[in-house]
């Protein structure tokens, strides 16, 4: 059987890191009021020179030297994001252009912050299919350029950042073919679109818009969706969370992501916390939260690892993977 196995990881961070107390000059809040509310230290913000293209380059090229490969060894870059560089081209083909790639196909994928969630589960699909071998799958985001920077609601939550995993087809026993994506559930709600979205768009104000938030409204719902799609990764793939070694949910807010480990019975010593450093960066939380993990020494081969993710749509999901 062929699995999507992880060959390599990789991030990368605007230079420019913002504390909670710069805000406190652009809007009414405090520092105080941000960690309470949210778990949120700081943030990486883009700056003019860096880009969702440049920062995922960054990511990529951090992802392969991890893997040992070359930028030509990749068939396939997915990109998830929802602050591409252009309305068109899709972004994952200038990063592709960017590592110097003239053959196979890149795309972009759109699932706000659950879409590096959707395009793991994808590349999955790719590679089971035979349509590819060594899928690039990056998240890479620069919310700070579709934040309302008066708005004290969601300015402060959101950061820039990147990060990148090398999928690679893998097959045969004993092998890294014991690793990889073990089961995926992903999930969408249309109806719940004025909780989070952003109120421009090429086709309807032609201009880029911006990020609004009913941040109570999506806090009550988070837990109970996050939740729901993980016990169904669990039931897919026969496992218990005692089985977990380690969790690594998107990080939107501290308490959001302890609820649901609570809920699911998964200690705290389990869980990836960087929200405290990156603040929410979207589709590149997780594949931030990973490369974390793995970089102090807790995310190890042969590990099981939950990924789980939700979002504007809302959208929302959880792949299960041995590392
Ligand atoms: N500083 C100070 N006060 C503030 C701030 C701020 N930055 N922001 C809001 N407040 C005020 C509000 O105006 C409100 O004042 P009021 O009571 O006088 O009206 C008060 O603080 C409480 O506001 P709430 O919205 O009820 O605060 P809450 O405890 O819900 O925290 C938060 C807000 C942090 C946004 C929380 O609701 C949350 O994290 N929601 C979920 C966000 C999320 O997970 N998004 C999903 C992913 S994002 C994506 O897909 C792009």
């Amino acid at each position: 059987m062929i699995r999507s196995a992880v060959r390599g990881i990789g991030s990368a961070l605007p230079r420019r890191i913002m504390t909670n107390k710069e805000f406190e000059e652009l809007v009414d809040t405090s520092d105080e009021w941000i960690v309470q509310r949210t778990g949120i230290r700081q943030r990486h913000v883009a700056s003019d020179d860096e880009t969702t293209a440049s920062l995922g380059e960054a990511a990529a090229r951090h992802a392969l030297e991890n893997a040992g490969l070359d930028p030509t060894d990749i068939d396939l870059i997915i990109l998830a994001t929802s602050t591409p560089n252009n309305t068109f081209p899709a972004t994952a083909v200038e990063i592709q252009n960017r590592l110097g790639i003239h053959h196979g196909y890149a795309f972009d994928m759109q699932a706000v912050c659950s879409g590096f969630v959707y395009a793991i589960t994808t590349a999955d699909l790719y590679i089971r299919g035979g349509l590819a071998k060594r899928v690039l799958v990056i998240g890479s985001e620069t919310f700070s350029r579709i934040l309302d920077w008066s708005d004290r609601t969601t300015c402060v939550l959101f950061g820039d950042g990147a990060g990148a995993v090398v999928l690679e087809a893998a097959e045969g026993e004993g092998t890294i073919a014991d690793r990889g994506v073990l089961a995926s559930s992903l999930r969408s709600d249309g109806a719940q679109k004025e909780k989070l979205y952003v109120d421009g768009g090429p086709s309807t104000t032609g201009t880029v818009g911006h990020l609004r938030m009913q941040g109570r409204e999506v806090f009550k719902h988070a837990v109970g969706m996050i939740t729901d799609v993980i016990e169904d990764v669990f039931a897919k793939a026969g496992v218990t969370a005692d089985d977990l070694d380690w969790f690594v949910p998107h990080q939107a807010n501290k308490r959001i992501i302890d609820a649901s480990a609570r809920k699911l019975d998964i200690p705290e010593e389990k869980v990836v916390i960087t929200v405290h450093l990156h603040g929410n960066t979207s589709a590149a939380s997780v594949p931030l939260a990973l490369a974390h993990g793995v970089a102090e020494g807790k995310i190890k081969r042969g590990d099981l690892v939950l990924l789980e993710a939700m979002g504007g749509g809302f959208t929302w999901g959880a792949v299960l993977l041995r590392w």
